[in-house]
């Protein structure tokens, strides 16, 4: 079959076979093949859906569609966390030295930013010289070197990942469950994760904002993961609000550091806990939640646990210095804030506006070949549930150009709402599969 006519099957809603998808795969991976055709192929899944089979298919062409790694001689099992990305969600460049100080090993594959969401491996690009081009062996002794790798697809890795993640994220075709589950699990597969912790964010920061669609996705990815007989565990985690309080590549690279020093926001503190208590959990299955908590709270008040990111840095290739000397972190030169119009609690903070504010202000791609400003963002003067009297700053964007900074501006004041009743609590756990 050729490229016109999986798009036709697909436009009018008819399964594809497992040949036809294995087929589909190998022209995502044909640089012959243009932009627009996979373009068009990705709305039609985006409208029409795939079934278990086809995305069961998808999955595993895309994980092999490059080299897979093999851990198979490395002693210990290997583990992979991957967040279905939020505003704010800095809780890889946290959980990665920190499981690796409890002593489990992990290979991640990372991605950048997709549309309002912010990705891994642009956080990491702060660090100069760090390097998310790993190949196959430099990945494979990495972690049998120091325990842990976080790098990107390439055209080695996941290639088929690596062309369908750009092309979604300028067609509008993000937020599909084949097309997600598809993407995360295939890193996963190729990554030779033994055991997968999936944080799947809900809200109106996240991919999607209802918990029916997020359930599903989740329970795709655990089905997925259990088929390959891989252990694999999905905690639904709130994404309404951003998590902690910076948002914006060198800024949540200053709050990861905070976090592994113990100190920062309770709420993002608290969720990369829980994340780490399960991760823990799934590879040491009898210990108490009480041995764990001691673990937890030892790998980061010794400090070990941030030492831990900057050996992960400097094996990249990065200049860690900054993880020591945080305040030497890029910051954009303009900056503008937005104060509380009337007296009252925060009842709403509406995490997808200000996820369009970080964008809008250099922090994220607004087109594909935008180079990111990596001073730029928001940083929460305040926060979800707290009382503000007039006037009080609500919060700060960073730009490096005026003009960046004014329509930046025009969005943030709407993600406030101020009212006379104090909101009930936002649960942080929702579900677990
Ligand atoms: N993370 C990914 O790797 N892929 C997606 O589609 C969404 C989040």
């Amino acid at each position: 079959m050729n490229i016109k006519e999986l798009i036709t099957k697909k436009r009018d809603r008819k399964a594809l076979s497992s040949q036809e998808i294995g087929q589909l795969v190998k022209l995502v991976c044909d640089p012959e093949v243009p932009d627009y055709q996979i373009s068009a192929l990705l709305m039609a899944i985006f409208l029409n859906g795939m079934d278990d089979m086809e995305i069961a298919s998808l999955t595993k062409n895309m994980a092999y569609s490059g080299e897979v790694l093999d851990f198979s001689n490395e002693p210990g099992p290997i583990l992979d966390k991957h967040s279905t990305g939020g505003v704010g969600d800095k809780t890889s460049l946290i959980l990665v030295p920190l499981l690796n100080e409890l002593g489990l090993k992990i290979a991640k594959l990372s991605g950048k930013g997709l549309g309002h969401t912010g990705g891994t491996l642009d956080k990491l690009s702060v660090f100069d010289g760090f390097r998310i081009d790993l190949s196959k062996n430099e990945i494979q002794r990495q972690v049998g070197k120091i325990g842990m790798a976080i790098t990107g697809q390439t055209e080695f890795l996941v290639p088929a990942d690596k062309r369908i993640y750009t092309l979604r994220d300028l067609t509008c075709t993000i937020e599909s469950i084949p097309l997600i589950a598809s993407s995360i699990m295939s890193k996963k597969i190729a990554c030779g994760a033994g055991h997968i912790l999936l944080d799947v964010k809900v809200g109106s920061g996240a991919m999607f904002s209802d918990l029916e669609h997020a359930s599903m996705l989740a329970r795709q990815m655990v089905s997925i993961g259990t088929a390959l007989n891989v252990p694999t565990r999905a905690v639904l985690t709130d994404m309404s609000v951003p998590l902690g309080s910076c948002i914006g590549n060198a800024l949540e690279v200053k709050e990861a550091i905070e976090i592994l020093k113990g100190e920062g926001d309770l709420r993002l503190r608290t969720l990369c806990f829980e994340l780490a208590a399960r991760a823990f959990q799934m590879v040491n299955e009898n210990i108490e939640y009480q041995e764990i908590d001691y673990q937890i709270n030892r790998a980061i008040n010794s400090g070990n646990a941030l030492n831990k990111l900057k050996v992960l840095v400097e094996a990249q290739g990065g200049n860690s210095e900054y993880i020591y000397h945080p305040e030497r972190l890029p910051l954009a030169l303009h900056q503008s804030s937005v104060a509380a119009p009337n007296s009252g609690y925060i009842s709403r903070l509406d995490a997808r506006k200000i996820g369009m504010v970080s964008m809008l202000s250099g922090a994220g791609r607004v087109k594909k070949e935008d180079i990111l400003d990596l001073g730029a963002g928001v940083i929460l003067e305040a926060n979800f549930g707290q009382y503000v009297r007039t006037g009080d700053p609500l919060a700060s964007i960073f730009a490096s150009s005026q003009s960046k900074l004014a329509e930046a501006a025009d969005v943030l004041q709407s993600a406030f709402e101020i009212s006379q009743q104090a909101p009930g609590d936002l649960p942080l756990i929702l579900k677990e599969y």
